[in-house]
């Protein structure tokens, strides 16, 4: 029985299109090159993540490394702007779910709508796919981050205590129903 849902899931998910054509995008103004993640681009990305997190690094070397390798069911995309990393998001894909795991734009490029984007972009992926839906966790105390969550139709679910291990906070689950219709299952079985 074990067996037989494997194979079955492992089908699904091979379904789910994980290819990422690298493009160029005018973000208020401002022309973004924007690609899939590599080991190389982790320098950059733990720059931008003390700059975001005043010196701290939530994911590290190893954590970053970890994802890129998964390949067949995340897509972490980065955002240059002439050669600085200005931006980056990643998401985890299942047959069912879109998870986004990490989302950040660089302090001097917040409020442009870069993160919207990316949000955006992201959203599109789960829709080709199929997705139920897109879920995310935030901080609790995370104002910003979640008003642009709302805006984009994302609700709160649950919280789950003590989720983040550095300082200890609360995390909200939230998330954007791609199919209303399953709705009322989805949330019962929460
Ligand atoms: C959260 C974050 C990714 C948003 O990215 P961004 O590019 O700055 O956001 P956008 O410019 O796309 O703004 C989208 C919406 O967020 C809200 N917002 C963004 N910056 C804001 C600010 N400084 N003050 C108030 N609202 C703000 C607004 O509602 C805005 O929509 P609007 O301009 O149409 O009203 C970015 O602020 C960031 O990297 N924060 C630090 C890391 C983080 O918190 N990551 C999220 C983890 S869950």
């Amino acid at each position: 029985m074990l067996k037989k849902f494997n194979q079955f899931f492992h089908q699904q998910l091979n379904r789910i299109d994980m290819s990422f054509t690298p493009f160029i995008a005018n973000v208020n103004g401002k022309r973004l090159q924007i690609m899939q993640a590599t080991d190389d681009n982790i320098p950059d990305l733990l720059v931008l993540e003390e700059q975001v997190y005043s010196g701290r690094t939530p994911w590290n070397k190893f954590s970053f490394e970890r994802e890129l390798e998964k390949r067949h069911n995340c897509l972490y995309l980065v955002v240059y702007y002439e050669s600085m990393l200005v931006a980056f998001i990643g998401a985890r894909f299942t047959p069912e779910e879109t998870h986004i795991t990490n989302i950040a734009v660089a302090p001097a490029f917040q409020n442009m709508h870069i993160g919207r984007y990316l949000m955006q972009l992201i959203i599109d992926r789960a829709c080709e796919n199929d997705s139920d839906c897109v879920s995310l966790e935030v901080r609790v105390d995370n104002e910003i981050a979640q008003k642009l969550y709302r805006s984009l139709g994302f609700e709160g679910t649950f919280i789950r205590k003590n989720y983040y291990h550095d300082t200890h906070t609360d995390a909200m689950n939230m998330v954007l129903w791609l199919k209303p219709h399953q709705i009322k299952r989805k949330k019962f079985t929460f």
